[in-house]
């Protein structure tokens, strides 16, 4: 499968886990996926093997997303990452939490272009796998493209060929990482600019985007679009994403089978062990803009309560 960022499913803490991997792949094979950020310190002390696993068979194209600045240890994070198979690995530098800025990554590293640059090159020195970031436009008032533009020029190496941008500043004190996704207004133009200073770079824009539709407008500006938001909230709108996008044929999974085919894989997870709020959650969206999205939801959640998916999975899939 050739890799291609042309459509990318943002990484999201608590959203695009292993499970919602999975659903993603009953509707798009084409679309880029992403890990949730696992952090340096989880790997390199040993607490997320359950982040950091992936399902080969389907799940590619997929990169996982680093959190860190201390090079040794991204490097070392890199090797074990590549080891495992991943397409890309991604260093998180647009995460505005206080608890990330607390560790000295994330966002922050926007003010240290010299550091990011080191460990950049220390990722790309220890694998061949691509090394990628994802970074703001700026941060606090540098919201101006010479910012971002600078930024880049100080951190480019001949390796580094892919830079995805969340077109935001990320505010470092005074509002909470959900205020930092609505707050700053979008500045797409920032990106659309880099694209043009760095004709060579592939850039990929992120932010805001609702659709296909939006995303094929972006696409005429730059190489890529990151969704994160709006497919998860309805995950349905990337199920045209192959033949619109890609010029392939779309899986072509309708909600029921796709409903059906999750509920059934939330049931081997079951047996396996994992709980069904850990699997459930992903599915909420799936009935989005259609009627009976209350009952849905609330007998989700009952499922998830009582752990119990026998009694319910008819009546959930008739709802779809
Ligand atoms: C619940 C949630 C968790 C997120 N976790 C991450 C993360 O782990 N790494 C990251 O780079 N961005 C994270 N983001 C930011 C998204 O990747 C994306 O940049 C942001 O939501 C803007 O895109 P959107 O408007 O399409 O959602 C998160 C966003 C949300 C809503």
């Amino acid at each position: 499968m050739p890799l291609s960022h042309k459509f990318c499913i943002a990484p999201m803490m608590q959203c695009t886990d292993i499970h919602d991997r999975f659903l993603f792949r009953l509707i798009t094979k084409r679309a880029f996926l992403y890990t949730e950020m696992v952090t340096t310190g989880a790997i390199i002390h040993g607490k997320c093997f359950e982040q950091l696993s992936f399902n080969k068979e389907i799940e590619q194209p997929i990169a996982v997303q680093l959190g860190g600045s201390d090079p040794a240890d991204l490097a070392e994070c890199s090797k074990i990452c590549s080891s495992l198979g991943y397409d890309e690995i991604n260093l998180n530098i647009g995460c505005p939490s206080e608890r990330v800025q607390k560790g000295s990554f994330g966002a922050c590293l926007m003010e240290d272009p010299e550091l990011v640059k080191d460990c950049i090159e220390a990722m790309q020195e220890v694998t061949s796998t691509p090394i990628t970031i994802k970074c703001r436009i700026g941060v606090n008032e540098r919201d101006d493209i010479n910012f971002l533009n600078e930024f880049v020029a100080k951190i480019l190496n001949p390796k580094l060929k892919t830079i995805i941008v969340h077109a935001r500043v990320a505010i470092l004190s005074g509002l909470s990482p959900r205020q930092n996704r609505q707050i700053p207004p979008l500045k797409y133009e920032n990106v659309y600019q880099l694209k043009k200073e760095f004709p060579k770079l592939e850039v990929v824009i992120n932010g805001g985007i609702k659709g296909v539709d939006e995303s094929i407008h972006h696409l005429e500006k730059v190489d890529g679009v990151m969704l994160g938001r709006s497919p998860y909230d309805n995950p349905m709108i990337v199920s045209n994403v192959d033949s619109k996008i890609f010029n392939e044929t779309d899986l072509g999974n309708d909600r029921k089978s796709i409903l059906k085919k999750y509920l059934q894989y939330c049931l081997v997870q079951n047996d396996s062990g994992y709980p069904l709020s850990r699997t459930l959650k992903h599915v909420f969206g799936l009935n989005r803009g259609l009627k009976n999205a209350k009952k849905y939801r609330s007998l989700i959640l009952e499922t998830m309560q009582k752990n119990n998916l026998e009694i319910t999975q008819d009546d959930l899939i008739s709802m779809v």
